[in-house]
């Protein structure tokens, strides 16, 4: 989480970029998932610019929220090197 002053400046996609490259790079590591309420529009826009794709909707803690999915091999086809 960022502060206020900091957000819309790209650091959140930085930092979430870095995590999943870190995570491909480990072997045996082939799949991650986020998930956020749906009206956290900021989450939802760094999950996508980061390559995750919406799977499904699910509850947790009892509110509705959205799940994303990246695979290893949609990361390296959208540039990620291994
Ligand atoms: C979510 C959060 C971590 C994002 O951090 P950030 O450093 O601002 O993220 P980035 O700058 O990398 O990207 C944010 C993207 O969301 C977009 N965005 C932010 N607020 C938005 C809004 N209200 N409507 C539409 N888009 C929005 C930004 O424009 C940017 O997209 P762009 O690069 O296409 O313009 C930050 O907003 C935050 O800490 N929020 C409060 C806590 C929170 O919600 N945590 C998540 C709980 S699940």
């Amino acid at each position: 989480m960022t502060t206020l002053a900091e957000w819309k400046k790209g650091y959140a996609s930085e930092m979430a970029a870095a995590i999943i490259s870190h995570v491909f790079k480990s072997p045996g590591l082939y799949e991650m998932v986020s998930f956020t309420l749906p009206t956290n529009v900021a989450s939802r826009r760094v999950m996508e610019k980061c390559g995750f794709a919406y799977e499904q909707d699910f509850k947790h803690a009892g509110l509705d929220h959205l799940l994303y999915r990246i695979t290893r091999t949609r990361w390296a086809q959208r540039g990620g090197q291994l």
